[in-house]
């Protein structure tokens, strides 16, 4: 599903980002991004996303290889993961329902069908009242639920999402991480980053930590794909409860 093989990224001619990744997701897996700020969660999370390419080494996500993905295919990639990055990107001129159907004006659906579908979208995570309210409108919570339905209106077999709750409160940020249980239930594969470990934990199922130079996987013990375990002074280990809600 999600698979990296000695994967380095720098920008530019700077130093290693990442340097020598390997792990293997398989499907449906609910996996968290922890470590500092400045560590390169965002960047692995939009490497997998195709929105950066690899320095080195190999990325296949969904059957695509990223490195070597053609112009044609990457609408493709695309749809299969859906993206939610740090900074929404909501259209604050719009209504709630059109940043909806935006992803999916390029898919050439009729536009009864994709207005249906946009609203199965909103319905999922609970905005169907308020489809033509626009994000400016809305609270932070209810713009993070419309990213959200924005993100899954293609029905992608991946979700990634950057800080998700990072500004919003406990009650809120919990309704949100439900949001994402619901369809990583249904099959959807989850990545997200969040400094958040103890949320996380009551979610995740995999842990993932990054800190400069280092990689560290929870599930590195138990699957021999997972490599670049690491190991040093103030480091710990991720901790994941893996209670699924
Ligand atoms: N487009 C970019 N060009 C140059 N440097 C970048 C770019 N994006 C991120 N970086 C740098 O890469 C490092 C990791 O960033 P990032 O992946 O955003 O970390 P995190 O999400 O963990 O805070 C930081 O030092 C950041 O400044
Ligand atoms: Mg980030």
């Amino acid at each position: 599903m999600i698979e990296f093989q000695h994967v380095f990224k720098s920008y530019g001619q700077g130093r290693n980002i990442l340097a020598d990744i390997s792990f293997r997701v398989t499907a449906g897996e609910f996996v968290y991004v922890a470590g500092p700020s400045g560590a390169g969660k965002s960047t692995l999370l939009k490497l997998i996303g195709g929105l950066e390419t690899p320095s080195r080494g190999s990325i296949q996500v969904n059957g695509h290889r990223l490195e070597q993905l053609s112009a044609r295919a990457r609408p493709y990639l695309r749809r299969s993961v859906g993206v939610i990055l740090q900074d929404t990107h909501l259209l604050y001129d719009r209504s709630a329902i059109e940043n909806v159907l935006l992803p999916l004006t390029v898919t050439g659906l009729a536009s009864d069908v994709a207005r249906a579908r946009a609203r199965a979208a909103l319905d999922k995570v609970g905005l169907s009242t308020k489809e033509n309210t626009p994000p400016i409108e809305l609270s932070g919570g209810e713009q993070q639920r419309l990213a959200i339905a924005r993100a899954i209106v293609n029905r992608p077999a991946i979700l990634i999402a950057d800080e998700p709750t990072a500004s919003l409160d406990r009650e809120t940020a919990r309704r949100i991480m439900s949001v994402f249980k619901d369809f990583n239930r249904v099959g959807v594969t989850t990545v997200i980053a969040s400094h958040d470990d103890a949320l996380m934990a009551e979610y995740a199922t995999r842990a993932f930590k990054i800190e400069p130079g280092k990689f560290a996987d929870s599930a590195a013990r138990r699957s021999s794909t997972a490599t670049t375990q690491t190991s040093g002074p103030g480091y710990q280990e991720p901790q994941i409860g893996g209670a699924a809600r």
